[in-house]
């Protein structure tokens, strides 16, 4: 049931701070703001993880790349199922493999993760849909309690498996001794503090629909973004094509002059995700290059990185948030809201796209 919804996208959107609190209630100890991991969850003794899935659960991978490495000092291998599934890949002793996937049935995901059981590796499944067979067959099953997701465009499962991810690499920099008391501590007040940033983000549907008038306009949007922010370039793309059929893609803001640069015209739009952190010189650089060619620069900054972008952006969207965690949350509703209001816009299915099924059960 949609209920005042135009969309189940749209109430599911909404639905956020709500599924963030529920999904933190499985990986946090609120009370004593401590991460609790799942039995069986070790990762003192991994190696390396391979994290493996399909679209929008990848770029959670992704994500969550950045963050196992920063806090747990984890080396992590991402790919998408579909490649891993027909390589010859070559594991490692302490190799343990993680699968993500909402719905639990996409057919490549769950076809890498037999392989891994087939060769050996513990397999972890971090998983939407609790019957499922990806959840029936891994050996540890996480879960994150999105509830049923509608719409084909992943939002809500998406951000809850950021939340769960953040809150397993806080415990694995503590179980591998990376992340004293006081940083872990720092990381799971972002995380308990999400659900209302996450709030305080839909607030700006009215400026973000205005701003979705004129990439509507443009022949393209090109995301741009560094560190854990590339990933989500890459997951503002997806959810902009897959549901308004503009042509989007996202770079790492540092490939830009080594080809895409050469699509800059007064036509496209980049959206550049810059929050306040060590990269914003880099960044800053970015949108310089891109500004003087002509593009509609559109900055996603937050409250740190704004002031220092004020005069770089011909707009500045400011999401209410702060802290490594809690900002790409924030970033991550602004770039879905920006795909609703563009495909609404466009007068696309928004939760039926064309060519487009919800659950990949077939390659
Ligand atoms: O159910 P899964 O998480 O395994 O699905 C993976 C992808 O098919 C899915 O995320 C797809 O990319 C979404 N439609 C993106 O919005």
């Amino acid at each position: 049931d949609r209920g005042h919804y135009r969309h189940f996208m749209q109430k599911e959107i909404h639905e956020q701070p709500e599924v963030i609190g529920r999904t933190l209630s499985r990986y946090v100890d609120v009370p004593n703001g401590q991460p609790v991991l799942p039995v069986g969850c070790n990762f003192a003794d991994m190696d390396r993880l391979i994290i493996v899935a399909c679209g929008t659960a990848a770029f959670a991978g992704r994500v969550a790349e950045y963050w196992f490495e920063r806090y747990a000092g984890l080396p992590v291998k991402v790919d998408v199922a579909s490649e891993f599934r027909y390589r010859k890949n070559a594991f490692m002793k302490g190799d343990a493999a993680l699968f993500i996937s909402q719905s639990g049935e996409t057919a490549d995901t769950l076809e890498a993760m037999r392989l891994c059981k087939a060769a050996g590796l513990k397999t972890l499944a971090l998983v939407n849909v609790e019957h499922s067979t990806i959840a029936r067959e891994a050996d540890i099953v996480l879960p994150t309690l999105a509830g049923p997701e509608i719409g084909v465009a992943s939002t809500k499962a998406f951000i809850c498996q950021l939340v769960a991810l953040a809150a397993m690499s806080v415990g694995a920099g503590i179980d591998r001794g990376k992340l004293d008391e006081a940083n872990a501590a720092q990381l799971i007040s972002e995380l308990n503090a999400a659900p209302r940033h996450v709030a305080d983000t839909l607030a700006l549907q009215a400026e973000i629909e205005d701003i979705a008038h004129n990439i509507s306009r443009g022949s393209m949007v090109i995301y741009i973004g560094r560190n854990a922010y590339f990933p989500l370039a890459l997951e503002g793309a997806l959810k902009l094509k897959e549901i308004s059929y503009m042509f989007a893609e996202g770079y790492a803001g540092g490939e830009l002059k080594h080809g895409p640069i050469a699509l800059i015209d007064e036509d496209v739009s980049v959206i550049a995700l810059v929050p306040d952190d060590e990269m914003l010189e880099k960044n800053r650089s970015s949108i310089r290059q891109v500004a003087s060619r002509g593009a509609h620069v559109i900055v996603v900054a937050d409250p740190g990185s704004a002031p220092k972008l004020s005069n770089e952006a011909e707009v500045l969207i400011t999401a209410p948030a702060t802290g490594t965690i809690l900002t790409l949350l924030a970033q991550t509703v602004v770039v879905q809201l920006i795909a609703y209001h563009v495909a609404l816009i466009k007068g696309t299915d928004v939760d039926q796209p064309r060519n487009l099924a919800k659950s990949v059960t077939v390659e």
